[in-house]
């Protein structure tokens, strides 16, 4: 076993114990100590902190998510750094009213189902060996066989399936988890190492104005899991749902979704959205549907989730709709090509 240290959380005063190895960010979710993050791959910035007294490595950490001063300065990113000693580290974290937290842990999952629903998008349904707690909308990260690198993958089924998760995942030309495995070599009944929960974009239940949930292609994931959660336990939010692809054939779920709108007409509402084909849905980019639908969003709530450059479109067509970035909750599907050139660096992401 390597070398532990301990890592101080101020002004929380909770103590970690640490892998020399093991990222801080990692340590902290297992003991249950909640920090902010959201891609775990040290490629958005969401979990910039600064460190107080000792020494970190940063690793992996994109030069767009911490840059040279910051480095200078003594921040890091606790979701890829390790501790080289004893750390203190500042964490100024908000209190959400009404959200549980759930602690992260590892699973041995067995593929049960893997099927095409769509052009180059598969649904995986995985058993675990282990009931897994999560909010409607977080994701788990799943290890690259033999390949030393894990991916993140949204929860696509309800809380309430606590030992059985779908996951939709559409291939990456190149890619090293979904051309490389996903859509190559993997077969139902292989063993899939994973862990989880994480993330910050999940349903709030508080929260009880309409919601409005734009998803782009497997963005939809995530919604899905909100969906059937808000649905299945009886909550009364009503819910806007759009998926935009490119053309009918990279649709899926839609069937699923037009018999939950006929079964709750009142509450639930799906839109799908092609780009590139014409149809009897609609057609045009999903935040023109979503512009011609509402003359204002001001009182709502917007889950957002996909490509980077879709979500920021998302946000600012409803910040054009008078809805303020507080009511807006975003999950960028980041890859490693953005990792590398810093992708959309926007200044309107939460930090
Ligand atoms: C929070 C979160 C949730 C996600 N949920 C989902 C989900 O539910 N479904 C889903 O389909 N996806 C999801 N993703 C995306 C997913 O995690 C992977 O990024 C995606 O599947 C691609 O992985 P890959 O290993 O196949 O590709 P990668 O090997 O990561 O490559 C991705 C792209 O980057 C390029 N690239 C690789 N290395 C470099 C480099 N050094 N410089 C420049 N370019 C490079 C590759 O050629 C390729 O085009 C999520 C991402 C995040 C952050
Ligand atoms: S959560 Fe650490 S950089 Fe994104």
């Amino acid at each position: 076993m390597s070398e532990t240290y301990t890592v101080t959380i101020e002004p929380l005063e909770r103590e970690v114990e640490c892998g020399a190895d093991q990222a801080i960010l990692d340590a902290c979710l297992r003991a249950g100590v909640w920090l902010p993050h959201a891609c775990t791959h040290g490629t958005c910035g969401t979990c910039k902190l600064q460190v107080l007294e000792g020494e970190v490595e940063h690793n992996d950490a994109s030069d767009f998510a911490l840059m040279e001063f910051e480095r200078n300065e003594g921040k890091t990113l606790v979701c890829v750094a390790t501790p080289s000693s004893d750390v203190v580290i500042e964490a100024d974290v908000d209190v959400e009213e009404g959200v549980v937290y759930h602690s992260v842990n590892d699973y041995r999952g067995t593929l049960v189902t893997l099927e095409d629903i769509a052009r180059d998008t598969r649904r995986l349904v995985i058993d675990l060996d282990g009931e897994m707690a999560f909010n409607p909308g977080q994701y788990v990260t799943i290890e690259v066989p033999g390949k030393g690198a894990t991916r993140t993958y949204s929860i696509a089924s309800p809380p309430s399936e606590a030992k059985r998760i779908e996951l939709q995942v559409r291939r990456t030309p190149g890619g090293l988890a979904t051309d490389g495995w996903i859509f190559s070599t993997l077969r139902e009944g292989d063993v899939l190492m994973l862990s989880g929960p994480y993330g910050r974009f999940f349903l709030r239940e508080a929260r009880t104005e309409p919601m409005i949930l734009i998803g782009g292609g497997t963005g939809l994931a995530p919604l899905k899991s909100i969906v059937r959660h808000v649905l299945e336990t009886g909550l009364e939010h009503r819910m806007y749902l759009y998926h935009g692809v490119r053309t009918k054939a990279d649709l899926f779920d839609g069937e699923y979704f037009g018999q939950l709108e006929k079964q709750h007409p009142e509450q639930f509402s799906y839109r799908p959205v092609l780009s590139e084909e014409e149809w009897e849905g609609g057609t045009g980019f999903v935040t023109d549907a979503v512009d011609a639908d509402f003359e204002s969003c001001k009182w709502h709530t917007a889950y957002i989730c996909g490509p980077p450059p879709m979500v920021e479109a998302a946000m600012k067509t409803l910040m054009k709709k008078r809805l303020f970035p507080k009511d807006i909750y975003r999950e960028d599907f980041f890859d490693a090509s953005d990792k590398a050139t810093g992708g959309v660096r926007s200044p309107l992401l939460k930090r």
